[in-house]
């Protein structure tokens, strides 16, 4: 398979998956309205984050509506993934610093699933799917994130 059918793939079943989710979520008993109802919709569009700087190392920044994306930068680099919850599509409480320790979780307002600070389902969680991880580029200083090309969990941007 090619470089571009592959990546071509991975698109359409994230798009697919986060679809279903959305759409199943509209009926989601959130606890609260708004975003964290279950209809969160992922953009697929690549958008500007901002400056390198603004991601020191050991840090993790949620990137409210219309982007829906968790940014984290460890000692490899830069990552991103969804803030949409993968089981009805509710957009997750994140905790700024939880996802720093080993144990860090970030919650699902919904029906308390967690995530580790690499987007993972923890154990205990209605949902069984870990957070697409999505392309992260840096030019010229600036750090970009593309929702519509998912990456390998393990990717990182060294900056
Ligand atoms: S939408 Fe059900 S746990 Fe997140």
């Amino acid at each position: 398979m090619s470089m571009d059918k592959t990546r071509g793939l991975k698109r359409r079943t994230v798009l697919g998956v986060l679809g279903a989710g959305a759409a199943v979520g509209a009926g989601c008993g959130g606890e609260t309205p708004g975003s964290d109802s279950g209809t969160a919709v992922q953009s697929t569009t690549p958008f500007d984050a901002g400056p390198v700087t603004d991601f020191p190392a050991m840090t993790w920044k949620l990137l409210a509506a219309p982007n829906n994306v968790i940014i984290g930068r460890d000692a490899m680099g830069l990552f991103a993934y969804t803030s949409i919850c993968t089981h009805e599509a509710c957009t997750v409480r994140f905790n700024p610093t939880a996802p720093t320790s080993a144990t860090g979780t970030t919650r699902c307002p919904c029906h308390m699933s967690t995530y580790n600070g690499n987007g993972e389902v923890q154990p205990g969680s209605r949902a069984t799917r870990n957070l697409p991880h999505f392309q992260v580029t840096v030019t010229a200083g600036r750090v970009t994130v593309n929702p519509g090309m998912t990456v390998d969990a393990a990717a990182r941007t060294m900056v």
